[in-house]
């Protein structure tokens, strides 16, 4: 999808629209687990999780049950979280160290390094037909100490998957400093796709989020399409503040706010380094986990920094409360799809992209 597709998606932004059956039908959702989520990047973690050797996670992408570690040679490396044996999900637990990786069925062990350790009830000659065993290993990359898997072994690197996204990111000095110091989930009763038509627009900022604009210069906000990923942002007013304290004026860079496909948004606010993540993890068709993740400097927060999390806070339920009106009227028989302004390009572009990934 590049750019000048956008542009042209713009003009036929009502043929284009997403019709509602989009949202409510659970087999739209099947075929997006296929064709969307089984096909593009999805952030699983960041660096922090895996300091050392032997620093395990485990995530769900697409269904599929994945480990990242830290090998005994410092390489990060992605997995199935599958034994090789029958199958069953190896590793338990959501993180931990661990030197060997062992089943829970049969007890194969296997190296951090996904070979096979030791597979007890295969002894004597029985041992070769194991010999090649090991763990599957799942695509992953590592940019500005975000890390992303996909399970497609065809899909394009993600360092060329995004334009020029990860350089843009780069360009915020702090985010080598960052960790992952919090994360929240919250189930809500929409679509996916809801929430992120919802986080592409700022239409509705006036009218529910007065908090949002009353701490940024709505003059000067800006959605700009890039490839694959949108970018929003403003200038702070400098007169403003977060909770109780008073953003230092130096770092009123305005707040970017990102949207990479299919389901990822990255926010930066202004202010102490900072940096939050949102997955929509679709749970079925009209049910959707939020996933936030925070990445501060440090885990003990600054009143700054909570401030910060608890103004985003405010915001994000402002919209999950949007959006589930919204499902209501994707139900209804009123409307079988609705209209977008010309302010609202990214969503346009987001639409495209499920048609075309779809093969509609
Ligand atoms: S299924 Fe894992 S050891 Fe048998
Ligand atoms: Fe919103």
């Amino acid at each position: 999808m590049t750019y000048n597709k956008v542009q042209n998606a713009t003009n036929r932004t009502f043929e284009r629209t997403l019709t509602y059956d989009k949202y409510t039908d659970p087999k739209v959702l099947e075929k997006e687990m296929e064709m969307v989520f089984a096909k593009s990047w999805q952030l699983v973690g960041h660096v922090s999780q895996v300091e050392k050797v032997g620093d395990f996670f485990t995530a769900e992408v697409a269904g599929e049950p994945i480990i990242v570690n830290r090998g005994k040679d410092e390489v990060v490396r992605a997995f199935y979280n599958v034994c090789p044996h029958r199958a069953t999900k190896l590793e338990k637990n959501s993180a931990g160290n661990k030197k060997i990786l062992q089943c829970s069925y049969h007890g194969w062990t296997f190296k951090l390094d996904g070979q096979l350790n030791k597979a007890p009830n295969f002894r004597g000659e029985d041992e070769n037909c194991v010999k090649d065993a090991c763990l599957r290993s799942v695509r992953m990359e590592i940019l500005e100490s975000l890390i992303f898997v996909n399970l497609d072994d065809d899909a394009k690197p993600l360092s060329e998957s995004y334009g020029d996204f990860f350089e843009r990111l780069g360009k915020n000095p702090f985010l080598s400093e960052l960790k992952r110091t919090h994360q929240k989930t919250r189930t809500f009763k929409a679509n996916w796709k809801a929430f992120m038509d919802n986080y592409l627009e700022c239409d509705h900022c006036h009218v529910a989020h007065p908090s949002f604009v009353a701490a940024l210069d709505m003059n000067d906000y800006q959605i700009i399409t890039c490839e694959n990923y949108s970018i929003q942002g403003t200038v702070v007013k400098p007169d403003k503040k977060y909770g109780t304290v008073n953003l230092n004026e130096a770092e009123m860079q305005g707040g970017q706010f990102y949207w990479l496909w299919p389901n990822l948004m990255l926010t930066i606010y202004p202010g102490p380094g900072n940096m939050a993540s949102i997955q929509i993890v679709p749970i079925d068709h009209e049910t959707s986990m939020a996933v936030y993740t925070y990445y501060f400097r440090d885990e003990n927060l600054s009143q700054a920094e909570k401030d910060l999390m608890e103004f985003a806070e405010q915001v994000r339920s402002e919209d999950i409360e949007l959006v589930e009106l919204e499902q209501i009227g994707f139900r209804s028989r009123a409307f079988n799809k609705g209209r977008y302004s010309s302010s609202e390009k990214a969503i346009v572009q987001f639409h495209e992209m499920v048609l075309e990934a779809l093969n509609e």
